[in-house]
């Protein structure tokens, strides 16, 4: 059994509040960010550091429950070696210097991707820390790290049939879902991506089914809580109507609050 099973956008309707549930951001951007100051591609990525804190602390104090963010993806080997090797120092090193303080903060920390191709001490600092975290209740924070979308529905899908191996027909998408490595989640209700690009880039093909999706020019480094902030409000703006009409959306909301008035 999964830790909990969560709300499907595609078989049932979740249920919509003003403050998103779980954001997944992309932070992008990093590069370009330290490019603009003749500094090199990695400073950039030392500087999206301090965005990654305020984010997370913003989260907290606005009631979002899970943060994902997308620190590596299963493409980003294709970078040069020292860049590769850069990140992973990073990773390291921001993991030993901020563990007390996530944990202090009521912090459940996460890892989600395949960690097979990380270098052995990473990975047991990284299981050391979801371990020591595991009760926290605050917020959840999931770093995705060499993750990739496609990778982590196949492993899914290795995972449902090993569990069922005289079953060859009439698997349920929660059959699939418990599998992913973020089961222990909701799908997210905010997509964000920094940095300009409009695509996903292989993050988490399953669960955005049914995100609102906002992208922003600001590059990651730049990225504070005032950009936060606008990104909530575009999202708290939008109509989420999981495939239904406007009218049934207002009727439900009628249903709930009769006083509220008529259309
Ligand atoms: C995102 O910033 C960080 C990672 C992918 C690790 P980039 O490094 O992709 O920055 P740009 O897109 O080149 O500016
Ligand atoms: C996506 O950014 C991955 C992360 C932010 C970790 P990329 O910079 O790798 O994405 P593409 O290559 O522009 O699609
Ligand atoms: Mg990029």
């Amino acid at each position: 059994m999964t830790e909990s099973s969560f709300i499907s956008s595609t078989r049932d309707v979740p249920a919509v509040s003003g403050v998103p549930r779980h954001i997944a951001i992309i932070m992008d951007g990093n590069g370009r960010w330290a490019r603009k100051r003749f500094l090199p591609r990695v400073a950039g990525h030392s500087r999206g550091v301090e965005s990654v804190r305020s984010v997370i602390r913003a989260c907290m104090e606005r009631g979002v429950s899970y943060l994902t963010l997308f620190a590596f993806s299963s493409e980003n080997w294709r970078r040069p070696a020292d860049e590769v090797s850069f990140l992973m120092q990073l990773f390291m090193r921001s993991l030993q210097k901020e563990v007390d303080r996530l944990h202090d903060n009521g912090i459940r920390f996460r890892v989600i991707g395949d960690l097979s191709r990380f270098d052995p001490k990473l990975v047991d600092m990284i299981r050391r820390a979801e371990a020591r975290t595991a009760a926290n209740e605050k917020l959840t924070l999931t770093i995705a790290a060499n993750y990739g979308g496609r990778w982590d529905i196949l492993q899914a899908m290795t995972r449902m049939l090993a569990k069922h191996p005289e079953r060859r027909e009439g698997f349920t998408e929660e059959d699939l879902s418990g599998e992913l490595s973020l089961n222990y989640g909701p799908e997210p209700d905010l997509f964000i991506r920094t940095g300009g690009e409009q695509r996903i880039s292989n993050f988490l093909l399953w669960q955005l089914a049914y995100s609102e999706l906002y992208f922003t020019d600001t590059l990651w480094p730049d990225f504070d809580v005032a950009a936060l902030d606008e990104a909530i409000r575009s999202y708290q703006a939008r109509e989420r109507r999981f495939g239904r009409t406007s009218e049934q959306l207002r009727q439900a909301e009628g249903a709930v609050s009769p006083s509220s008035g008529h259309a």
